[in-house]
């Protein structure tokens, strides 16, 4: 008889990019850390034919170069002793009498990281061998949650009944950045931000994901999502649902939930920009890249100008923007404030609050001081906190992939995305969707390697703002 090894952690998808870039990186961290029980089992499944040597020899390479330790050979050969790779059909039900070859953990999670046209397809698999019966089973999900509003709660309806809504595991890997959970105690900690985060004081919010990258090998994912499902309705409207929600009498995912929905329930889509990337010198299009159609009109970039219809920052004006192959690799937040009423000073600068996510993470204040001199005059100046400048930060800080997995080993589910906010973001999602077809809006193009199409300018230009850029790095 096999023994149950207590806990087993299947991945579906074993040989995609997910896997190696963040996964299998994810769980050498832990190892690195002890926080993998001995008896933890890896269990990969992929369709390629690999046996246990070669993929650890393809595994490897990606632990190296995305390791944030040095690489420890020691741990490395540690950590494979947890893997198993088994070679699988997985969207053939047959298939699955495979596994009944490989023991059933007392507590068993499951890794999604396929599309979301088998999720259902992994589950009635794993249905039909009986394997959900006995003992623990959780799954976690990767965006997107579905194809669309309607797929995703098909998806949901049957993962339900199969594993139990409680044992869902939305996996937003925002939620598991550092500056991301520091929103919220910047927030409620401090008197002096709490006090003035609100419409009297604020004039508009920007929150901005700015990527270098193309779609790089994903180019028939991306067909399928684009940036709207790829970024903005999961990674952006999470953001901005920490920014915008009133303060939560706990910081309970109950508690959290009430003011998350909250916000996503009032939220007022007022004008887009969705674009796309065009060659710039020897960059390429996206249409040109591989598994992209050539007269793809999927968007790479989307802007989009919302505000809430109650709440503490009613009718704030509040601008998401996210794009891929712009010039400048940079996650961050700009809270703009009104011009200040003093009479006693000219040219008065706005204060800002910048929150930066990424790659640097910390927080700065740009506001008015005098210039020094004789002079009454007025000048910008900036207070700057890098939280990752402090090499012990860095060092504690896991990556979010990390963070997330070690939480959900530990059946934590406060930072995975509630069933209820995913069904309300695919509702925006659809509103979005909705306002393009009714508004006759058309993709429009950006030089790759820009700061993105000038039509996303222009949508602020018309009401006298200006996207504010992080500056280049200032550390
Ligand atoms: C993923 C998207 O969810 O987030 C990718 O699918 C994107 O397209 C990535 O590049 C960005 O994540 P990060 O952590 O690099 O900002």
């Amino acid at each position: 008889m096999f023994k149950n090894p207590s806990f087993v952690f299947t991945i579906f998808g074993s040989t995609g990019d997910l896997t190696y870039r963040k996964l299998l990186p994810a769980l050498y961290h832990l190892k690195h850390r002890n926080r993998l029980s001995e008896d933890t089992v890896i269990r990969c499944i992929g369709r390629k034919d690999y046996r246990k040597e070669e993929y650890i020899a393809i595994i490897e390479p990606w632990i190296k170069k995305q390791s944030r330790f040095n690489f420890d050979q020691n741990v490395f050969d540690e950590f494979v002793k947890h893997i198993q790779y088994i070679k699988m059909e997985f969207t053939e039900k047959e298939a699955y009498t495979t596994l009944l070859d490989y023991p059933i953990g007392l507590d068993n999670l499951y890794y999604f990281a396929v599309a979301p046209e088998f999720f259902n397809v992994i589950t009635e698999g794993l249905n039909h061998v009986n394997y959900l019966n006995d003992f623990k089973h959780r799954v976690i999900l990767e965006k997107p949650f579905g194809d669309s509003l309607s797929h995703a709660i098909e998806v949901n309806r049957v993962l339900s009944h199969s594993f139990g809504s409680e044992s869902i595991y939305h996996i937003d890997h925002y939620l598991g950045k550092e500056m991301i959970q520091n929103i919220l105690a910047i927030r409620f900690g401090n008197r002096m931000f709490e006090s003035v985060w609100n419409h009297n004081n604020i004039e508009q919010i920007q929150i901005t994901a700015s990527e270098t990258v193309g779609v790089e090998t994903r180019g028939s994912y991306y067909e399928q999502a684009g940036a709207l499902k790829d970024m903005l309705q999961n990674h952006l409207l999470q953001i901005m649902s920490y920014v915008l929600m009133d303060k939560p009498d706990t910081l309970s995912s109950k508690d959290m939930l009430i003011r998350q929905k909250a916000v996503m329930e009032s939220i007022v889509l007022d004008d887009l920009v969705l674009a796309q990337y065009d060659t710039n010198g020897d960059t390429l299009a996206y249409r040109n890249e591989k598994n992209v159609h050539p007269n793809s009109q999927v968007e790479t970039y989307a802007a989009v100008r919302v505000h809430l219809h109650d709440g503490e920052l009613k009718n704030v004006p509040i601008f998401l923007r996210t794009g891929k192959r712009l010039n400048q690799r940079a996650t961050y937040i700009k809270i703009i404030f009104k011009p200040s009423s003093s009479n006693l000073y000219s040219n008065l600068h706005q204060e800002v609050i910048t929150i930066k996510v990424q790659p640097d993470e910390g927080v700065s204040l740009s506001f008015n001081a005098k210039k020094p001199g004789t002079l009454n005059t007025i000048t910008n100046v900036k207070m700057d906190f890098c939280q990752s400048c402090i090499l012990e930060n860095r060092i504690n800080t896991p990556e979010a992939y990390e963070r997330l997995l070690d939480d959900a080993f530990g059946h934590d589910d406060t930072l995975f995305t509630p069933w209820p906010i995913v069904e309300m973001s695919w509702k925006f999602g659809e509103t979005i969707r909705s306002f393009v077809s009714e508004q006759k809006r058309s993709l429009v193009y950006y030089q790759a390697n820009t700061q993105g199409p000038k039509e996303a300018n222009e949508m602020l230009n018309k009401e006298g703002f200006e996207w504010l850029d992080e500056d280049e790095i200032s550390y």
